[in-house]
């Protein structure tokens, strides 16, 4: 249909490009998240979220097309994610979305689905 989808309301791939980019960089000075990132280069992963958030929002499927069905769960279980990451995860995802200066709708659209997704993907109750 004509609808726009909500990837494209809230500015397209350069407002993802911004999200992403600045929630990185509250990663890469974290104590606790930073050595949960195998690489030490946090360019790759960055991508990876930025291209799986595009998807999700209704952009463009390259996420897909390069790594095969999200499967998120799956793919963070090598990874210790227990309440405190989980906690870490989201202030800095916080951060990032206050950035985008989004009307209250759409932040709150976004800011919703993040948080929810962020307790889904705990895999451990053990505090760090
Ligand atoms: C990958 C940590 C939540 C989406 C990763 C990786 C780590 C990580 C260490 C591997 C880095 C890489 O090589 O890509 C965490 C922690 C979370 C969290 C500590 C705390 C709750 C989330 C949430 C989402 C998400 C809520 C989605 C909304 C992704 C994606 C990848 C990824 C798309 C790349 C998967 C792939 O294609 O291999 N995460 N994550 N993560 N994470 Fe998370």
């Amino acid at each position: 249909s004509d609808q726009p989808t909500f990837y494209e309301l809230v500015g397209g791939e350069p407002t993802f490009r911004k999200l992403v980019a600045r929630f990185y960089e509250g990663v890469a000075d974290d104590t606790l998240l930073r050595p949960l990132y195998p690489e030490e280069d946090l360019g790759p992963a960055e991508e990876r979220l930025r291209l799986f958030l595009m998807q999700y929002w209704g952009g463009p499927n390259t996420y897909s097309a390069t790594r095969g069905h999200p499967r998120l769960r799956m793919r963070h279980a090598p990874f210790r994610v227990g309440p405190d990451e989980r906690d870490a995860w989201l202030r800095h995802m916080r951060d990032a979305v206050e950035s985008l200066d989004l009307p209250e709708d759409q932040e709150r659209t976004l800011w919703e689905y993040l948080e929810r997704a962020a307790y889904f993907m705990v895999n451990t109750m053990d505090p760090a």
